[in-house]
């Protein structure tokens, strides 16, 4: 195993590698058919040889799971599922001193439906102080049987639920996710004190869950979509409370990353300001199709938008919410929409492998830090998850046209020859794995050069060692139409072909890296990338 790296600098964050643990489907420690701590805190010296700077954590904390973790019921007890607090300690430290910092997830817009505040809210009745924590309301109509105004799901369907005395609560996601009132003191108050509680736990960031959502025109009105601005999105107050979170996070040394999806730049980067979030997942680049021209505006306007405030940027190809990389990639229309998730889209997974090798090192050469969701350094493709086993409530709640995102969260095959693939004793555990998934285990790519694995060691590896990769300037290179090619410090440039000829090389000293075979004549075939010393 690769020696532990010191830590680095306070400035760690601006360029790091943090690795997306989803605990659920990661490693499954006591044979349960669940991930848990204790799988994670065995497979430490994994991510640790991988090469990664952070782990950031979905939601581990006592959960319903009616929408996999995010509906929080106490966010200062670990789920029983998934270990204890003490574990959770002893994990924080383990993985320090490998030199992998934590980063957890606090989902600020709503809470569980079973979380002590929604069940008091619930018993006190309309008018009572604990109502006041959320968003209740008398109905519309005649009889209050109307929900108090129109807005719509970000699950589909309404945004509101009656309960037996007839006010409706507000709920932007599930009815088991009721949102919180950000008007009360209370609410700013218990969400600084979580804050606090994990960062004295040596947790070293937070990720901002729905970090846009939080504050409602208070008078909730109707609106128009496409034509009003969506009165529960980025609202105005909303950074006046991340100003009082940043307060907090400086005196741990702590960093922030929201979830912020923006379609707006200059609003975007509006959280991104000195006294805000660090940094904000880089949803543009995630969306953007495999097209030359597209990639490039994206990365310029990402460049553009966060100089401004001095934020660094992160590039960001997948999650556990959205299709995962290998498969968008290699179907027709390579953008992700959540709009257009359907059933059996064809893909070809030979093409979609390919382009994420070579996605890769194209966001692992850009400058600022780099999310790596579990299973992507796999080549993991989506999974089709038999209707009969699925979980997620978008699907559900979609009327099940929406295939959900239970098919990018199936746990992570380990060895290939084990049941389960060796993520746990069990041989079936919570969602089924794909029959050929053996290939795609984390014993047989160990030994394999060509494999995703060994291209991400390696790539980790290099950009560690390169203090040229990471923050910093890059200038774009003279280029054939449909190749990228750009230039990171003096001497490390990293080019990408994805035009349909074979693309001729810049003069170079040395290849360092290259995501697939070169032509015999030294070209760059296509959908194949290059990091170049020269
Ligand atoms: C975020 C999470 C997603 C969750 C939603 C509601 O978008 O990433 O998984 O369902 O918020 O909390």
């Amino acid at each position: 195993m690769a020696a532990p790296t010191p830590p680095r600098t306070d400035d760690w964050w601006r360029d790091a590698v943090i690795y997306q643990v989803y605990p659920r489907s990661f490693a499954d420690g006591d044979g349960d058919g669940t991930g848990d701590l204790a799988g994670v805190r065995a497979r430490l010296p994994y991510l640790a040889e991988l090469g990664v700077d952070a782990v950031w954590f979905t939601p581990w904390y006592l959960s319903p799971l009616v929408d996999g973790g995010y509906d929080v019921a106490d966010y200062r007890t670990i789920d029983p599922a998934f270990g204890t607090l003490a574990e959770a300690e002893k994990l924080i430290a383990e993985a320090r001193e490998l030199g992998i910092r934590t980063i957890v997830d606090i989902v600020p817009n709503h809470v569980s439906d079973q979380h002590p505040w929604f069940r008091a809210a619930l018993a006190a009745g309309p008018g009572s102080p604990e109502r006041e924590l959320f968003h209740f309301r008398p109905g519309r109509g005649a009889n209050g049987e109307l929900p108090p105004n129109d807005w719509p799901s970000q699950f589909a369907g309404s945004t509101w639920t009656r309960v037996p005395d007839g006010e409706w609560y507000l709920h932007l996601f599930t009815p088991e996710q009721p949102d919180l009132n950000w008007a009360h003191p209370a609410v700013r108050q218990e969400h600084e004190d979580v804050l606090r509680f994990w960062f004295e736990r040596g947790v070293a960031g937070v990720r901002i869950d729905s970090a846009a959502l939080l504050v409602k025109d208070p008078a909730l009105p109707d609106f128009v979509a496409g034509v009003d601005r969506e009165p529960f999105v980025d609202q105005d107050e909303i950074h006046d409370i991340y100003r009082s979170w940043r307060a907090v996070a400086d005196a741990y040394g702590g960093v922030f990353v929201g979830e912020v999806w923006l379609p707006d730049a200059e609003r975007f980067a509006r959280y991104l300001r000195p006294d805000e979030l660090h940094t904000a997942f880089n949803f543009n680049f995630l969306t953007c199709p495999w097209e030359a021209g597209r990639l490039r505006r994206s990365i310029d306007d990402t460049l553009a938008e966060h100089a401004p405030v001095g934020a660094p940027a992160t590039w960001v190809l997948c999650n556990h919410d959205v299709t995962r990389t290998v498969t968008r990639y290699g179907r027709a229309d390579t953008a992700f929409d959540f709009a257009t998730k359907r059933f059996g889209t064809p893909t070809d997974l030979d093409l979609g492998t390919r382009r994420a090798r070579a996605a890769a090192l194209l966001s692992l050469a850009l400058p600022g830090s780099v999310y790596l969701y579990q299973g992507e350094e796999l080549g993991l493709p989506e999974a089709d998850v038999p209707l009969d086993r699925i979980e997620d409530p978008m699907h559900f709640r979609s009327g099940g046209t929406d295939p959900g995102r239970d098919g990018c969260r199936v746990p992570l095959p380990w060895e290939a020859e084990a049941p389960s693939y060796g993520f746990g004793a069990q041989a079936e555990p919570w969602l089924p794995q794909p029959a050929d998934w053996a290939r795609y285990a984390v014993d047989r790519q160990s030994g394999d050069p060509d494999s995703m694995l060994a291209l991400y060691r390696e790539a980790l590896r290099l950009r560690r060692a390169e203090p040229g990769f990471g923050d910093g300037p890059m200038a774009w290179l003279p280029s054939e139409d449909g190749v990228l090619a750009f230039r990171r410090s003096h001497d490390l440039v990293c080019v990408v072909n994805l035009s349909a000829a074979p693309a001729a090389l810049p003069p170079h000293e040395r290849l360092l890296l290259a995501s697939g075979p070169l032509h015999a004549d030294g070209t760059l075939p296509r959908d194949t990338a290059v990091w170049l010393r020269g």
